[in-house]
C-alpha cells in the first residue's frame, strides 16, 4: 500500500500540474500599475498550524495584496468597535461584481458584506475613524508585518497612486455611502486609507504566515498571541467562505471548500481550519475577477489534501 504523501509532495506535485498553466486568465488592467505584473507567475505557500511549511514556484516574490487586505482590516475593525460594524455592513453574498453599487442605494446604504469594496470601504472608515489616513495606514502595515513575521512588507506608492488615479468607482462607493450616513470620516481621507491598504506588497509566504490565526480560532498558533478572539475569528472564516470571491464564492466553496479570499492582484489566501493556511499567487483573473489558476491549484490542494470542510 502506497504511504500517505507528504505536505511537501502534496504542495510538489499542485505546482507541477499548474506549469501548464501559467499565464492563462486575464491581468487586472484598470489599474495601471497592475497591468505590468508578467502574467506567468506562479507561487504557492502553506504554512501549518505546527509550523510546517511548504512552498512552490514564486513564493517568495512580492505581489499586490489588493482585497486581500480587507480580511485584516476586518480582523483590525472587528477587534476596535465589536458588534457595532454589523449596523453599518451586512453578512451577505452580494451575488454581484466586487465594484457593484446596484445594492446599496436600495439597502440605505448598507453593504451586504465587508468584503466587496463597499463593505471594505466601511471597514476602512471604522479603523481610520479618530485618526489621521497616515497613522491608520501605518497600523494597518505595521499590524500585517506582526502577523507576517516581516518587517520588509510595505505599501507600492505607484500602485496605490495608479488606484487614486483611477479609482472612481470607489470614490462614488464612498459618496453614495457618505450621502446615507454610514461614513465618518472625509471620503478622500478613507478612500487613501483604502487604497494604500489594498497596495501593500507581499509574498504568498509572507502571506500565509500572516493568515494562520485564523486557522486557529484567532490566536496565532506559533507564538501564542491573541490577534482575533475565537467568535470574531469564527465570523470571519464564515464571510470568507460565504463572500471572499464575490459572485464566484459559491462556485469556490463548490470546487475549494475553504474559506478563502481572492484580490485582483492574483493573490488568494485560504484558510484551513484547525490545520493550516494557504496562499497562492497567478496574476491572470478569470472573468469574475479571481486568480485563474490560483483557483484551479487551490482545488486541487484540497482534494489531494483532503481539506475541504464539507
Ligand atoms: O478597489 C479596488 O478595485 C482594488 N483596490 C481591489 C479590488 C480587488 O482586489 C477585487 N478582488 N478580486
Amino acid at each position: 500500500m502506497a504511504s500517505t504523501p507528504t505536505l511537501a509532495e502534496i504542495v510538489a506535485a499542485v505546482g507541477r500540474e499548474m506549469e501548464p498553466h501559467r499565464g492563462e486568465g486575464h491581468v487586472a488592467d484598470y489599474i495601471p500599475a497592475l497591468a505590468r505584473v508578467d502574467a506567468r507567475r506562479f507561487g504557492l505557500a502553506v504554512i501549518t498550524c505546527e509550523g510546517e511549511t511548504a512552498e512552490y514556484g514564486d513564493a517568495w516574490v512580492p505581489f499586490s495584496i489588493q482585497s486581500i487586505s480587507k480580511v485584516f482590516t476586518l480582523t483590525m475593525a472587528l477587534e476596535r468597535v465589536g458588534d457595532a460594524l454589523w449596523t453599518r455592513v451586512g453578512r451577505e453574498p452580494s451575488g454581484s461584481r466586487f465594484n457593484s453599487i446596484v445594492q446599496l442605494e436600495a439597502e440605505h446604504g448598507v453593504p451586504r458584506n465587508p468584503l466587496i469594496n463597499a463593505g471594505a470601504i466601511v471597514v476602512t472608515d471604522a479603523v481610520l475613524a479618530g485618526r489621521r489616513p497616515d497613522e491608520a495606514v501605518a497600523d494597518i502595515r505595521d499590524s500585517l508585518r506582526a502577523l507576517a513575521d516581516n518587517e520588509a512588507i510595505d505599501v507600492d506608492k505607484e500602485v496605490a497612486q495608479s488606484e487614486a488615479a483611477t479609482g472612481f468607482r470607489n470614490f462614488s462607493l464612498g459618496y453614495f455611502m457618505r450621502g446615507f450616513g454610514n461614513l465618518q470620516c472625509p471620503v478622500e481621507d478613507v478612500l487613501s486609507t483604502y487604497f494604500q491598504q489594498c497596495s501593500l506588497r507581499i509574498t504568498c509566504r509572507q502571506l500565509a504566515r500572516a493568515g494562520l490565526f485564523l486557522a486557529s480560532a484567532g490566536t496565532d498558533p506559533l507564538n501564542g498571541r491573541a490577534v482575533a478572539t475565537p467568535e470574531h475569528a469564527r465570523r470571519i472564516n464564515a464571510i470568507m467562505m460565504t463572500c471572499g470571491h464575490y459572485d464566484a464564492s459559491g462556485d469556490f466553496a463548490f470546487k475549494v471548500g475553504l474559506p478563502g479570499k481572492s484580490g485582483v492582484g492574483g493573490g488568494i489566501l485560504t484558510i484551513v481550519p484547525g490545520k493550516a493556511a494557504v496562499a497562492v499567487w497567478s496574476p491572470g483573473l478569470n472573468e469574475v475577477g479571481n486568480s485563474q489558476v490560483g483557483t484551479l491549484a487551490l482545488e486541487r490542494l484540497s482534494q489531494m489534501a483532503g481539506w475541504s470542510v464539507f
